[in-house]
């Protein structure tokens, strides 16, 4: 079964209260978006192989660390996965970005797909899947799929509020995929929504609501 980690820290929780407040409008939504997925980065990749080196520092010779293993490919769910593309580049410079479009049929819950486009070599990267919701988890679970069905093989998936529904679905459709949330959240209501929650955050990053 794969492992889920709440990121629970309290740069990490301050920022999301800040977003979950139904007063944040889309310019803050927007930057504290970036900002958290910039954090949550640096957790996400804390198990990325290294190798040593030898640098030469200008007083001596050293032995240091750099990154070894496969090169990285970020895949942000459209629309509101976009949202968080930019802060992971910043901590991961070199990684490539695919795109997947996926919209939520909103009696159905049903994810729709309309669009793919990833990078090249897919199979021989190390794969982050990013959404701010994992509300059913379909349209997750879905992107797992689509990126399996073109070759890729080591995912994780990066969201930054889940519910305990959604997170279970994606283990039981992907048990191979690690998952790593800012937070758990409590349930998801009547209507898909994630409770607490922050809203619809395609809407809320983009102010089409
Ligand atoms: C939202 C969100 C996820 C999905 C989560 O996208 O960004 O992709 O819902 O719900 P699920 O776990 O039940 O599938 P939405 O469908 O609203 O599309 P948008 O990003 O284009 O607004
Ligand atoms: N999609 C969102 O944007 N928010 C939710 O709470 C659930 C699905």
């Amino acid at each position: 079964m794969s492992k889920v980690t709440e990121i629970k820290h309290p740069l990490i929780s301050h920022k999301l209260a800040i977003i979950r407040s139904k007063d944040t409008g889309s310019k803050d939504f927007r930057e504290i978006v970036e900002e958290l997925s910039m954090l949550m980065a640096y957790e996400v990749t804390r198990n990325l192989s290294t190798e040593e080196v030898e640098i030469e520092t200008p007083i001596c010779k050293a032995k240091c660390r750099m990154l070894s293993g496969k090169k990285m490919a970020i895949v942000p769910i459209l629309r509101a996965g976009l949202g968080m593309v930019d802060g992971m580049l910043r901590l991961i410079p070199a990684a490539k970005v695919g795109h997947i479009g996926l919209y939520r049929n909103e009696e159905t819950l049903q994810p729709v797909e309309y669009f793919c486009k990833l990078p090249q070599d897919i199979a021989e990267r190390d794969v982050i899947v990013v959404d701010p919701m994992l509300a059913t988890g379909g349209s997750s679970a879905d992107a797992l799929t689509m990126l399996k069905k073109r070759g890729a093989k080591n995912l994780r998936l990066m969201c930054l509020v889940g519910a305990p529904e959604g997170i279970k679905y994606v283990q039981e459709q992907h048990p191979d995929v690690d998952i790593y949330l800012a937070e758990i959240d409590e349930k998801l209501n009547e209507n898909g929504y994630i409770v607490p929650g922050l809203g619809d955050a395609g809407d809320r990053l983009f102010g089409t609501k």
